[in-house]
């Protein structure tokens, strides 16, 4: 589904180079729940970037779902995003001016097949509150509008950086829930990156980033339901 060979990322900015990521070779099966754990610097954003096509490799090859997306010039990337890929941000990048129902319905006109509105408010559970404003809502409703906003359009892969970062235990719970549910029944291939390690109990595969390396890649035995892991250590 998701293949990266030898991939390096190397920023610069004035004469500092920062290697982001350094030769990664890794590959991710269709339907996998995936968590990324790491510090802070560690390339996790890098990694997840290129591979939802938002920036391209300094070497090295990603091929997402057979198509090579580091050969791509930026009118096809753009293509490829519209069209496969759905992103969950920290910030929920709503549109305040919109209902949920009119910001999910942006998405569903990028999709050759999407899946019908209704249909993704209630995935995410939200169908009371699909005339009101983000402003209207609590910071966990407009996240789950933000992952209805992306699941709309039926991508391959859902790509999350930091999606419970700033929500509270209970509610990030529930997001959580969300997406092991679009997992089971959607089947969507699913990447979360965070910064707490409890979260990695509900992957099927937890992989550890330091300085730009993969330093640990584990197949979890034992799958949690999210509302049954306890954020406290
Ligand atoms: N656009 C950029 N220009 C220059 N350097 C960058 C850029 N983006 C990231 N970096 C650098 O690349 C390294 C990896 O950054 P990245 O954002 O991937 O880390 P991260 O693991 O997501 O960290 P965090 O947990 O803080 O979000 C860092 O040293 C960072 O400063
Ligand atoms: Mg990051």
């Amino acid at each position: 589904m998701i293949k990266f060979e030898q991939v390096s990322k190397i920023y610069q900015t004035g004469n500092i180079k920062t290697k982001a990521l350094d030769h990664v070779d890794v590959e991710i099966s269709a339907g996998d729940f995936v968590v990324i754990l790491g510090p802070s610097g560690s390339g996790k954003s890098t990694m997840l970037n290129l591979m939802g096509g938002l920036d391209l490799p300094t070497e090295g090859n990603v091929t997402v779902d057979a198509m090579p997306i580091s050969t791509f010039d930026e009118k096809k990337l753009v293509q490829f995003r519209r069209k496969h890929i759905g992103f969950v941000f920290q910030e929920y990048n709503l549109l305040p001016t919109l209902t949920s129902y009119e910001n999910i319905d942006m998405a569903y006109h990028l999709s050759d097949d999407p899946l019908d509105i209704d249909t993704a408010l209630k995935q995410v559970g939200l169908t009371k509150h699909k005339d009101k404003y983000p402003y209207e809502l609590s910071g966990g409703e407009q996240q789950r509008v933000s992952i209805a906003r992306a699941l709309v359009k039926q991508p391959k892969v859902l790509f999350c950086d930091e999606p419970t970062g700033s929500l509270d235990e209970d509610i990030a719970k529930q997001i959580l829930k969300v997406l092991q549910n679009l997992n089971q029944t959607m089947k969507t291939t699913i990447i979360v990156i965070t910064h707490n390690t409890a979260i990695a109990q509900i992957a099927d595969r937890v992989i550890h980033l330091n300085s730009g390396k993969i330093v640990k890649d584990i197949r979890v035995k034992t799958k949690v339901d999210s509302m049954e892991i306890s954020f406290s250590p």
